[in-house]
């Protein structure tokens, strides 16, 4: 297989075809460490060109790689704007490795022919996984338990050490109830939960009496839920969903679980709420301003902190890169790729 690595290798070590001076095989440009078997796949259509690092490239070199490629393979940490859009002169798709998609300007890639997917279906029950276990860590206080007992202050059983919450029988409220919030609710049955949803649209009949899920207003659902589960993409009419006031509805009991996208929640206010005992906790997979933390956030003991791993399962990441990898495929073969972003087509 033969890839040449961004921040190693110099980009002239493409192979031109001599008379056309056009590489030989179309290039595909990953912007950051991406699973081997999806790079085997690539590989043997295109020449693929890797960033091994774990920095994601800044917005010039976004912009040259754009310039220089077929196909765009991006996370959600790079921003692709209209300038680096505009850049991709021979640029067919920009792919990004997740199911969310907020990091790019669809409109725009629209406008310019440029195809735009994501990776849907294959990552919601690992996200779904990863919220549970926020759920039962939180009522039972998983981790400030592990770093007690690892700090040696276990000195034998006591009767009113670490007391938490049932799951059991409690009220889920789940925002959001697309794939991963239905994957979420489908847990809750095990656990004889009743649910309560929300999001913009009723979901069909079927679907609420599988699930059991009771369609509610947002304020309903803060104010009786005892788990409260943040399930929508990132849009206009999303941001800051959860600020001051929708934490004030909620009881001072539940908590607040989000492994959708950090500019949902208002996180500034989130540490307000937690400090004067609003809510009794909250689990973060996502931040407002991600990779950075709000201040304040670490000295909360009832706040569980995890760094972005809502789809972090090895079997998840493949099923994730090869879906990318098809949709790349799909599109350097002139087709339309198999999952094109919502809002594309
Ligand atoms: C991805 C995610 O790993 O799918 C998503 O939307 O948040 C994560 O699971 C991330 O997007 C990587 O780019």
């Amino acid at each position: 297989m033969k890839i040449f690595l961004l921040r190693s290798t110099s980009l002239t070590e493409v192979i031109f075809h001599e008379r056309t001076r056009l590489p030989l095989k179309p290039i595909v440009t990953v912007t950051n460490i991406f699973p081997e078997v999806a790079l085997e796949k690539l590989s043997f259509h295109c020449e693929l060109r890797i960033n091994d690092t774990e920095t994601p490239p800044t917005s010039e070199e976004l912009k040259r790689f754009a310039g220089e490629s077929a196909a765009l393979i991006t996370y959600l940490s790079d921003k692709i704007g209209p300038d680096i859009i505009d850049s991709g002169k021979n640029l067919k798709i920009i792919a990004n490795y997740g199911a969310g998609f907020n990091n790019i300007d669809v409109a725009c890639a629209r406008q310019k022919g440029v195809w735009v997917t994501n990776t849907p279906g294959v990552l919601h029950e690992t996200t779904a996984d990863l919220t549970w276990a926020m759920i039962l860590g939180m009522a039972r206080q998983i981790v400030p338990a592990d770093r007690y007992t690892r700090e040696k202050k276990f000195k034998g059983w006591q009767a009113k050490l670490f007391l938490g919450g049932d799951v059991y029988g409690k009220t889920l409220g789940v925002i959001g109830c697309g794939e991963i919030g239905r994957a979420v609710a489908r847990r809750a049955l095990g656990f004889n939960m009743r649910v309560l949803y929300h999001q913009r649209n009723r979901l069909p009949d079927v679907v609420e009496k599988q699930l059991g899920a009771e369609f509610v207003s947002l304020e309903d659902l803060l104010r009786q839920s005892d788990f409260v589960t943040l399930h929508v993409p990132l849009t206009d009419a999303t941001k800051y969903m959860v600020g001051k006031a929708q934490l004030e509805m909620m009881k001072p009991s539940a908590y607040l679980i989000h492994t959708a996208r950090g500019k949902v929640v208002d996180d500034k206010a989130l540490v307000e709420a937690l400090k004067a005992g609003k809510l009794a906790g909250a689990a973060l997979d996502v931040y407002e301003n991600e990779p950075k933390l709000t201040a304040g956030m670490t000295e909360l003991d009832n706040l569980m902190l995890l760094p972005h791993i809502g789809s972090a399962s090895t079997d998840t990441r493949n099923c994730m890169a090869l879906l990318v990898a098809d949709n790349v495929l799909d599109a350097l073969a002139g087709k339309q790729p198999r999952s094109l972003v919502p809002g594309w087509q």
